[in-house]
């Protein structure tokens, strides 16, 4: 018997699309973001090659993050995370709007880019801008030899493999693992956090890839829920905190693959003009997974179900509450409250994967989009 493989076949490794070969790499794509960079009793966050002293962490006043598309929802989630572990105020921009609205460097300021390629022009220019303001730059990226990882002062490689898909999954999900060891490593330094607190979110930071897993194990569900939005015309993602962010991306990854229009809102925003948007039959994604705001985001399902929307909610397993106020429900399971985002998105990107195959659009190339965005 000879099995016949183009070149191409070989390259998914047996997947249909690589979106999908990505979204299920995931697991291991997390695992070589962390490696060699957390000390073997897991107590400490090692950061050999990202050159930043304790005194230079000290002496960090602000935090400018700056990105485009999925790496800026990275980012979104990155300025939540080293605010609240490293307490340094952070202010995050689309590289597009950064370069040319003339941000304020005052005092010592660290530009945190973040870039799957590494060769986004707007992403560069506005590393170009704040280094001529005398910031000290930091790359996150995936491409070692890129622009962006050359012209840095810093640099923390994702290691994802590549990304060949225009949809990025893999490269999100490594540059979220970036941000909390980079937050830990900063609160680290500072001494902003307990000791135990760091090795708690260590150990839950550890349990992720295998979590991922599980999320992508247990994902059967989508496909039939991915056949019943496939025909809508709207739809809309909501979310509070981190939640919120996660939204975004959902919605970004479901325009870019299905073509089907999403908007991604702040759930306490419903009120002041979107919930005139919902009615008999409106489809609705609800992301639930911080304790603290659960209350607040019940009470925000309960408005858009009042005006008739059917909604699938996405929460952590021992949710039990909210699976009474949804049509429909996702589960991903139990982790520190600030991880959630790597779980939550996971059902997100199966949905936009699945949508889009059921539509018939070519998922790996969209159309009008580039992979690397390289003109302005
Ligand atoms: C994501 O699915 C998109 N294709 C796009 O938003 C992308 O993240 C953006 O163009 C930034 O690319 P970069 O990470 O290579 O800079």
């Amino acid at each position: 018997l000879r099995i016949e493989w183009d070149k191409e076949q070989a390259e998914k490794d047996g997947y249909e699309h690589y979106m999908l070969k990505e979204i299920y790499e995931q697991p291991r794509a997390l695992r070589n973001t962390m490696t060699g960079r957390i000390d073997e009793a897991g107590q400490q966050i090692v950061f050999p090659d990202l050159q930043l002293s304790t005194e230079t962490v000290k002496g960090i006043e602000k935090i400018y993050i700056v990105a485009c598309g999925t790496a800026y929802h990275a980012g979104m989630i990155g300025k939540h995370v080293i605010e609240s572990l490293a307490q340094i105020p952070v202010e995050i921009d689309v590289a597009s709007e950064f370069r040319y609205r003339r941000p304020l460097f005052k005092g010592k300021t660290l530009t945190i880019v973040v870039s799957q390629s590494g060769e986004t022009a707007d992403t560069l220019a506005a590393l170009r801008e704040a280094k001529r303001n005398g910031s000290s730059i930091l790359a996150i990226t995936n491409v070692v030899g890129s622009s962006i990882a050359r012209e840095a002062n810093h640099l923390i490689t994702t290691n994802a493999g590549p990304e060949i898909a225009v949809a990025s999954t893999k490269a999100y999900t490594s540059q979220l693992i970036a941000f909390y060891l980079l937050g830990l490593y900063l609160a680290q330094e500072k001494e902003t956090l307990p000791s135990e607190e760091r090795k708690s979110l260590i150990a839950a930071l550890q349990k992720l890839p295998e979590q991922v897993e599980t999320v992508l194990a247990h994902a059967e569900g989508i496909h039939t829920f991915a056949q019943s939005i496939k025909d809508e015309g709207h739809l809309f993602f909501i979310g509070r905190g981190l939640d919120y962010a996660v939204s975004q991306e959902g919605s970004l990854k479901l325009k870019e693959i299905s073509y089907i229009h999403s908007e991604a809102y702040a759930a306490g925003e419903l009120k002041h003009g979107t919930l005139a948007l919902i009615q008999e039959g409106t489809r609705v994604i609800a992301l639930s997974t911080q304790a603290e705001l659960h209350e607040k985001m019940v009470s925000n399902i309960t408005e858009v179900k009042a005006r008739g929307a059917n909604v699938l909610g996405i929460a952590l397993e021992d949710n039990v509450e909210l699976h009474r106020s949804v049509d429909d429900v996702c589960l991903i399971p139990s982790t520190d409250a600030l991880l959630t985002p790597i779980l939550s998105v996971i059902p997100l990107q199966l949905i936009a994967y699945y949508t889009s195959v059921a539509l018939g659009n070519d998922v790996d190339r969209p159309r009008n989009l580039a992979k690397s965005v390289t003109v302005e």
